[in-house]
């Protein structure tokens, strides 16, 4: 087992999320992935769900914007067009690797349709594995619904995420810690600030209990903001909704906090994390772990021209260095 010492995780996770860069989210499942690649007319296969990831890992001058990259296991396992296995080439490409290690969600039994995430059997050996192939951090999602969330499956869900974030330490790699509240709905702000605040505080007080290292974490949580069915919210109120509920029960030791895009289109996120880093007296860093908001664009640019490789990366390349001068606000 590879153990670091908790600096270097601090380390890493600070080099994550300061600097005006942000983490790309390219962790889609083999499913999920499938379906968008089917969705834009391009045929899913293990080849080309490698040839787009190594599409968005090889733009150049990524690592301008990008600290770290997040691979699904079938991602991590595969090697680039010129032989490199992807984390090796991703470190060489100036990014730190990550990788996901939930195996999905199930419906928790008696909670009307909360959900919990699965993944803990066997993980302190997957974890070893990963660290051994140049993990440097790693991924965990818990789902939460407004309408369907319960102080129980908030509890269950903190409960898995804090094992997860402490065996992740014990094995050399910095968690990402991620309760997503999902945007999808009609519902107001309000809905989404209590069930954000039933989520972090069930979760802070489980990774307090298991002893988890807070200075070597990152978390990950949505946005603050009405669904995307709902009239949006200004970036002034989904950002003062946000640090509102974040300040509550978010600990200043953690480093930083990566915000995922929750569906919302490139350009709202952006501005919500425009004006979310403008806001003073912050006691951790703040930047974006953005997944479909940095590159849904290109996915459609490279199905309509699976030739002109360098036109999908300029697409990538710019929302990703819109997101993080976002973050440098
Ligand atoms: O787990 C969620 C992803 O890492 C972020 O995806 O930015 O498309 O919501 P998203």
């Amino acid at each position: 087992m590879t153990t670091l010492p908790a600096t270097s995780l601090t380390e890493i996770a600070q080099q994550l999320t300061g600097a005006g860069r942000g983490v790309l989210a390219a962790d889609e499942s083999i499913k999920t992935m499938s379906a968008r690649l089917a969705a834009e007319g391009v045929p899913a296969s293990a080849t080309a769900r490698r040839d787009y990831r190594e599409l968005l890992l090889t733009a150049d001058g990524l690592s301008q914007w990008i600290s770290g990259i997040i691979l699904c296991d079938e991602t991590f396992g595969q090697d680039l067009a010129d032989g490199r296995p992807f984390p090796v080439a991703a470190r060489e490409l100036g990014v730190l690797p990550g990788i996901k290690v939930d195996t999905g969600t199930t419906p928790l039994p008696g909670q009307g349709g909360a959900l919990i995430t699965e993944g803990l059997d066997g993980l302190g050996a997957r974890l070893a594995a990963y660290a051994d192939r140049g993990a440097a951090f790693a991924k965990w999602r818990a789902v939460f619904d407004v309408d369907t969330i319960t102080p129980y499956s908030a509890g269950a869900n903190g409960q898995a995420l804090a094992r997860y974030a402490a065996l992740c330490q014990q094995h050399g790699i910095v968690p990402i810690v991620e309760p997503e509240v999902l945007c999808a709905g009609t519902h107001g702000i309000d809905a989404s600030a209590k069930a954000s605040a039933l989520a972090l505080s069930a979760l802070f007080a489980e990774l307090i209990d298991a002893g988890v290292d807070l200075s070597a974490i990152v978390l990950k949580p949505n946005f603050v903001t009405p669904g995307l069915d709902a009239a949006p919210a200004s970036p002034a109120e989904a950002a003062a909704a946000t640090v509102a509920v974040l300040r509550e029960y978010v600990p200043a030791e953690v480093p930083g906090i990566a915000f995922l895009s929750g569906g919302h289109p490139t350009a709202r996120v952006c501005e919500y994390l425009t004006a979310l880093a403008a806001i003073d007296g912050r006691p951790w860093s703040v930047t974006f772990s953005f997944g479909r908001a940095l590159v849904s664009a290109a996915l459609r640019t490279w199905a309509n021209a699976p030739t002109d490789i360098v036109a999908a990366q300029d697409v990538l390349l710019g929302n990703c260095a819109t997101a993080a001068q976002a973050a440098s606000a």
